[in-house]
């Protein structure tokens, strides 16, 4: 390839050099595009479906949202679908990540009423891909628990690890024929810092270091029973393999003194470990430093215990060995140093004992905690082949946000340099089993609402028919599937985009 110029920045402290040659991604190797449920349906209250914790949380705020675009329409994914697929075949991706609503198949958060039209549009979907073998990656839970499993304590209450089981069951049983790449829960650490520990995200329950430590033991198991389900009635007849998506983002020491060093290690214990450890380590449980550092910290509040829960020999177990591949979403790095400051206690920062930085250079993005950092990839999956023996990766989330414009050309950029330093972590033993882009297109950002744009396509919001429209990314990024490799010069002659998938030019057998 005469005009491939391949990579251009160094990473540093890595190769530590600057080189030419030409990385390739292998022929089985998978990409695909990402969305979830509550970003892009829309259809909040159709044929039947009820109110999630998302839901109920922007309806009641809505002084959060800076553009006042809730999920209650969104990108009308709920009616658009064909469109969503015929974008997918467009760009020529192997797989399309998307997540089921809870509330649509169980519109009491119970099993006593499965609502047959949620089934429906999902088979339509799953069957509007399979056309045009395009893999469905399913994830089970993406944020909307039912605001009546919520009423009961949400993930915050044991309950909720039957009950998702039981709804995990009635996916399987409808989907399990069809679908071969499962995701039980996107971002352990999301739903229940933020969620629980925090109030700026759904249910917004503000408990922090109390409800976020209940709801991650719960989510775990929940993970796990799913799992164990699939393995035990499912995985015999349909051979599928089920992951969890964790947001594994990576962190660096300010500088190299011993105390920020030392700062850095215990906050990717709490990051990191809190959910990669029971399923990964060979002691499984909850990372050694983090249970001691809790149960100090507890025990100096005058707590009697540690306020984080324990797990029995009987929950170790069942949580080790949990996963076929771990669901990696990176998105980008931040520096760390050891901090003085007094936190409320108690709280999982007071728990940390640490403060979050970023280096002035590192360019950001439309979303003030997403900066451009593509080492962070590299050495991220270095560190968890190094804790735990090379896991099987499946990048399930990676992306950028930008203004609303078509010519996206720092989304380009973050992607070809982030892939470039995939291709450098799989030449060093990653074994990563393929890409997901986040999003597909325009969503809803949370509380972000379409203020910050994440999409390879860009939705008109404004417009009826929410129309959408390729980017420079999206081009980009249909070049690199084809091609294979990366050109960081390769420029598209328009933004017109065309299918190159039907049903019979099928590339990937799987
Ligand atoms: C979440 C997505 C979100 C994206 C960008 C991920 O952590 O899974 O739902 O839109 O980050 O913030």
């Amino acid at each position: 390839m005469l005009y491939v110029i391949l990579i251009v920045f160094s990473i540093s402290g890595i190769h530590g050099y600057t080189d030419t040659k030409v990385r390739r991604f292998k022929d089985d190797f998978l990409f695909g595009a990402a969305t979830a449920a509550y970003q892009v349906e829309g259809g909040w209250d159709a044929d039947g479906k009820t109110e999630s914790i998302w839901d109920r949380f922007l309806h009641s705020h809505p002084e959060l949202i800076p553009d006042g675009r809730n999920g209650d329409v969104a990108a009308d994914s709920y009616h658009k679908y064909q469109r969503d697929v015929e974008m997918l075949r467009e760009l020529g991706v192997d797989h399309y990540r998307f997540s089921i609503s809870w509330n649509r198949i169980l519109p009491t958060g119970f099993t006593n009423n499965i609502n047959e039209k949620g089934l429906e549009y999902y088979d339509n979907l799953i069957d509007e891909l399979l056309k045009y073998d395009i893999q469905p990656m399913v994830t089970l839970y993406h944020f909307d628990l039912p605001q009546t499993i919520q009423d009961l304590g949400g993930w915050a209450n044991p309950l909720s690890i039957q009950l998702f089981e039981e709804y995990s069951r009635i996916i399987f049983e409808r989907f399990g024929s069809k679908v071969k790449y499962w995701i039980t829960i996107n971002q352990p650490n999301s739903i229940c810092v933020e969620g629980y520990g925090g109030k700026r995200a759904a249910p917004g329950i503000g408990s922090s270091g109390i409800g976020d430590y209940l709801c991650i033991k719960n989510v775990m198991m929940a993970h796990a029973k799913a799992y164990r389900l699939y393995q035990k009635d499912y995985k015999p007849k349909y051979k599928g393999s089920v992951g969890i998506s964790l947001a594994l983002n990576w962190a660096d020491s300010v500088n190299n003194n011993t105390e920020n060093v030392e700062a850095t290690d215990l906050y990717r214990e709490f990051t990191i470990g809190m959910y990669m450890n029971p399923i990964w380590s060979n002691e499984g449980d909850f990372p050694p430093s983090v249970k001691k550092r809790v149960l100090e910290r507890s025990l100096e509040q005058g707590f009697t215990k540690s306020r984080l829960p324990e797990l029995n020999a009987e929950e170790i177990t069942l949580l080790k060995g949990s996963a076929d591949f771990v669901g990696v979403n990176h998105y980008t790095t931040v520096l760390i140093s050891k901090s003085e400051k007094q936190y409320p206690s108690p709280s999982i920062e007071d728990d940390m004992g640490v403060e979050i930085t970023f280096r002035t250079e590192w360019k950001t993005s439309q979303s003030f905690w997403l900066k451009s950092v593509p080492y962070g990839l590299y050495k991220m999956s270095i560190h968890i082949n190094k804790v735990y023996d090379y896991p099987p990766v499946f990048i399930t989330e990676h992306g950028w946000s930008t203004k609303k414009v078509l010519k996206d050309s720092s989304r380009a950029k973050n992607m070809r340099e982030y892939l470039h330093a995939l291709l450098l972590a799989i030449e060093d033993g990653t074994d990563v089993m393929g890409y997901t882009a986040w999003s597909l297109m325009d969503n809803v950002e949370w509380t972000a609402g379409t203020s910050e744009r994440f999409g390879l396509y860009q939705v008109d919001f404004d417009s009826k028919e929410k129309t959408r429209t390729a980017r420079l990314s999206a081009l980009v990024y249909k070049r690199i599937i084809e091609q294979r490799i990366i050109e960081h010069d390769w420029k598209p002659k328009n933004l017109n985009i065309s299918i190159t998938r039907s049903k019979k030019n099928v590339r990937v057998d799987l």
